[in-house]
């Protein structure tokens, strides 16, 4: 069985949860996490996706948003490309 955790991540929240998880699932079955701009697309090759980021403004990020997050800190993003949206 594969099973991806893919994740989107402004500053390493959702990633270090996604890794979390993805080390968790890891003792029973083949999975591995990756962020959101390696993910497969279309999305396919898989029996399980887990997929997660963060909260922005009640729902999944958009790009008004990520440039809003990109501004609040000087280190680059985590996921600077696309969102899971
Ligand atoms: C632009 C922006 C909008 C946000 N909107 C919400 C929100 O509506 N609700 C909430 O609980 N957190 C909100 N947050 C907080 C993030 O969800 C939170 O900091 C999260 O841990 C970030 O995860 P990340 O490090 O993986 O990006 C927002 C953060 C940003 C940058």
């Amino acid at each position: 069985m594969k099973a991806p955790v893919v994740f989107e991540s402004m500053f390493g929240n959702t990633k270090e949860i996604a890794e979390a998880i993805a080390a968790g699932m890891g003792e029973s079955i083949e999975t591995e996490s990756a962020g959101v701009g390696g993910a497969p697309v279309p999305p396919e090759g898989f029996d399980l996706l887990v997929i997660g980021g963060p909260t922005h403004q009640f729902g999944l990020s958009r790009p008004d948003s990520r440039k809003g997050a990109a501004s609040e800190r000087e280190e680059p993003l985590v996921s600077p490309g696309i969102g899971i949206r």
